[in-house]
C-alpha cells in the first residue's frame, strides 16, 4: 500500500517537473476555469431577465453554504496552479532561448498566442478588481450587500468601469481562444484531421464568452438595463 502511495507521489512529482506535465496541469486547470467562466456568464446573463431573477440566482448560490466554499477553494487552486505553470513555462522558454531573435519570428505564432503573456496578467488584475467590486464591495462606492442586480447596474453606470470590463473581457476572449486551442494540443486531442474543427470550437467559445460578457456593461451603458 505504502509503495503504491509512494509510486503515485513520485509520478505526480515527475508530472509537475516535466514540461509536458506543466502543460497538462495548465490544460486541466484551464479546462476547469473555462467551465467556471461559461457557467458564470450564463448565470450573470439573467441581468437581462430583471432584478428578481438575478438576485434569486445569487441567493441560490449563497444557499450552497459549504459546497460554495468547496467550489471557491477548487477555483482558487486551479487559478494558482494555472498562473504558477504559466510563469514556470515562460521562464523555461526564455532560458531555452537566451538571445532574442534578430528578426521577431511571429510568422507561425498567431496574434492570440503572442498576447498570452500580457493578457494573462491583465485578466489576473481584472479578477482582483472584480472581486473587490462585486463580491466584497470595497471597490464599489454604491455597493449594497445582497442586491447583486443593483450592484451590477450602478457599477456599470460608471463609463470608466464599464469600459474596463469590456476591454478586460475582450482580452479574456482572445486569451480563451488561444488557451482552448493550446489545451487541445497539450491533452493530445489535436490531430491534423481535426485541426480546423478544434480551432473553430476554440474560436467559437472565445466569441460566445466575449459577446456575452461585453453585452452586460454595454447594455447598462446604453441605458437598456437600469
Ligand atoms: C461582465 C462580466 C461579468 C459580470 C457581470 C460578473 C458579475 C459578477 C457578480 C455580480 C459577482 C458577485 C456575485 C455574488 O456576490 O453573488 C461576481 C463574482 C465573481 N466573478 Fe464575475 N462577472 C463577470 C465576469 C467575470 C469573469 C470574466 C471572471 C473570471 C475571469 C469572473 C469571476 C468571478 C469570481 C471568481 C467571482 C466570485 C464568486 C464567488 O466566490 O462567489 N467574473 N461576478
Amino acid at each position: 500500500m505504502s509503495t503504491l502511495v509512494a509510486g503515485g507521489q513520485k509520478r505526480t512529482a515527475i508530472l509537475y517537473q516535466s514540461v509536458i506535465g506543466k502543460k497538462i496541469i495548465m490544460a486541466v486547470t484551464g479546462f476547469v476555469l473555462c467551465g467556471f467562466v461559461a457557467g458564470h456568464m450564463v448565470g450573470n446573463l439573467q441581468l437581462f431577465a430583471g432584478p428578481e431573477k438575478l438576485n434569486h440566482y445569487a441567493e441560490l448560490l449563497q444557499s450552497l453554504g459549504g459546497a460554495l466554499w468547496a467550489i471557491r477553494g477548487a477555483l482558487l487552486l486551479a487559478v494558482g496552479l494555472h498562473i504558477a505553470m504559466a510563469l514556470q513555462l515562460t521562464k523555461l522558454k526564455w532560458e531555452a532561448r537566451p538571445t532574442a531573435y534578430v528578426k521577431k519570428a511571429s510568422i507561425a505564432s498567431s496574434y492570440a498566442s503572442r498576447t498570452m503573456i500580457w493578457s494573462g496578467p491583465i485578466i489576473g488584475a481584472f479578477l482582483i478588481y472584480h472581486l473587490l467590486h462585486f463580491t466584497t464591495g470595497q471597490a464599489h462606492p454604491e455597493f449594497v450587500r445582497g442586491d447583486v442586480y443593483r450592484n451590477v447596474v450602478t457599477g456599470f453606470q460608471n463609463p470608466a468601469v464599464a469600459l474596463f470590463y469590456m476591454v478586460a473581457n475582450i482580452l479574456l476572449a482572445i486569451h480563451l481562444y488561444h488557451g482552448v486551442w493550446s489545451m487541445f494540443q497539450s491533452l493530445g486531442v489535436a490531430h491534423p484531421r481535426y485541426t480546423p474543427m478544434l480551432k473553430t470550437v476554440a474560436k467559437g467559445y472565445g466569441y460566445v464568452i466575449g459577446i456575452g460578457n461585453v453585452s452586460m456593461p454595454l447594455a447598462v451603458l446604453a441605458g437598456l438595463v437600469k
